[in-house]
């Protein structure tokens, strides 16, 4: 079995290598040796080797508020974190204890690795896991993990493995004056993994890779809602921020005959995901995106342009009025209309725009980060958070500062 296990380990290595990630030869060494199905004693031992993530906890409501990520995610953020022998890191999230194991692994003995989590019963879990693969000197406390963990400070490297809406403050200070900050960071409803580095007066993105984590609880949550439409298909609403929305009657209108617009050749999948996606999110405020199971019946998001994890899933705007969603019909890129007709020509105003700049993406992406209340960041979009002010840009897309092409 250990010698079965070292291959499926191998294997799923090679898999994350394969996609450009674990280029890091840290990393990588780190997800050879790791175990997995340590830190998921649940579980069969030869399941923890699949690139999936692993709910370990959910709530009243059955959401899942724990989990073990999925490794191709795990090596990607590890990548931008550049994290080397000898160093002190703090990882917000410390779950199964999983990832905490594949630093400790990189930073070797002289480095030193803590981790903080919100549940006492998640942290004794950790600490477990972590004693049973052979790394008790990984200190694991519970806490709210927006207040860093002052105890262990300054870090060279601060990692948070759970989404965030804001940037927290104790973060920034407790890092060394070169460190490096890298978190799933919200950005009006959508997520990026974000590493940050100071740069004068604020702090500045060096990298940027789409993600989607579980929010952090508490303070930092932000206001992100989603409503489950339809239990039976996974039919699942999601906003930047909670509004009132009339469940039954958006269902039955996803069930009528829409107009559509054929308004070009549809790019790719990815791209529709990766880049529209983000570029709608980050200019209109009305902003949905919509899912359901792949092979629902009736099948409701038919059209939708993005598979992934045999769900459909599009985006679109949704008004008090009426709900534009794109599409792909015959290889086109569709605007499909239900209602009012003005929220259609919006969508099609910013699938425009988003062409005409190049169809920008998380590639590219720029993002400074200034401390809240500072006034004049320069982007091609700002958003406010509570403590910080995020400015977007694409320079390297030739998106110029009005957000159109020059
Ligand atoms: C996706 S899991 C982390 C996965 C983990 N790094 C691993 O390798 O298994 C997210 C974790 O964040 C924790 N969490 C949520 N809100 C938090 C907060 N405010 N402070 C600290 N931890 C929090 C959850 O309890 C959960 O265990």
């Amino acid at each position: 079995m250990p010698g079965e296990l070292n291959t499926l380990r191998q294997e799923l290595l090679d898999y994350i290598r394969e996609h450009g990630a674990a280029t890091d030869p840290l990393v990588a060494e780190a997800l050879r040796t790791v175990p997995r199905h340590l830190f998921l004693p649940d579980l069969p031992p030869g399941a923890a080797y699949r690139d999936e993530p692993i709910v370990t906890k959910r709530d009243a409501d059955g959401r899942p508020i724990s989990s073990s990520s999925q490794p191709m995610i795990m090596a990607l953020m590890l990548d931008q974190l550049g994290v080397r022998r000898g160093q002190r890191v703090l990882e917000i999230g410390a779950g199964t204890g999983f990832n905490a194991a594949l630093l400790a692994t990189i930073v070797g003995e002289r480095g030193k690795v803590t981790s903080v989590d919100l549940d006492a019963d998640t942290v004794e879990r950790a600490k477990d896991n972590l004693d049973a693969a052979g790394l008790p000197d990984v200190v694991v406390v519970t806490g709210d993990g927006a207040s860093g963990y002052p105890g262990r400070a300054p870090y060279h490297r601060i990692i948070a493995t759970v989404g965030v809406w804001d940037l927290a403050p104790a973060w920034l200070e407790q890092l060394t004056p070169d460190g490096r900050l890298v978190v799933p960071l919200d950005l009006n409803g959508v997520q990026r993994s974000v590493a940050f580095e100071r740069e004068e007066d604020h702090w500045t993105s060096r990298s940027a890779v789409l993600c989607g984590f579980m929010r952090m609880r508490g303070k930092f949550a932000g206001p992100e809602k989603t409503y489950v439409l339809d239990p039976a298909t996974d039919l699942t609403l999601n906003l930047p921020m909670a509004r009132e929305v009339d469940g039954d009657a958006l269902t039955e209108v996803l069930a009528e005959k829409p107009d559509v617009e054929k308004i070009g050749a549809a790019p790719a999948a990815m791209q529709l995901f990766d880049g529209f996606t983000l570029w709608l999110a980050v200019h209109e405020t009305r902003w949905c995106a919509l899912s359901e199971k792949a092979d629902a019946d009736p099948a409701r998001l038919a059209a939708a342009p993005m598979r992934a994890q045999d769900a459909a899933a599009t985006a679109g705007i949704l008004a008090d009025d009426g709900l534009a969603l794109i599409g792909v019909d015959d290889d086109a890129l569709t605007v499909r209309a239900y209602g009012n007709s003005q929220v259609a020509d919006d969508l099609v105003a910013h699938v425009r725009a988003w062409e005409g700049a190049g169809r920008p993406g998380t590639e590219g992406l720029r993002i400074d980060a200034y401390p809240g209340g500072t006034t004049g960041a320069r982007g091609d979009v700002v958003l406010e958070k509570g403590e910080c002010v995020l400015a977007l840009s694409w320079p390297r897309s030739g998106v110029d500062a009005a957000g159109s092409r020059p």
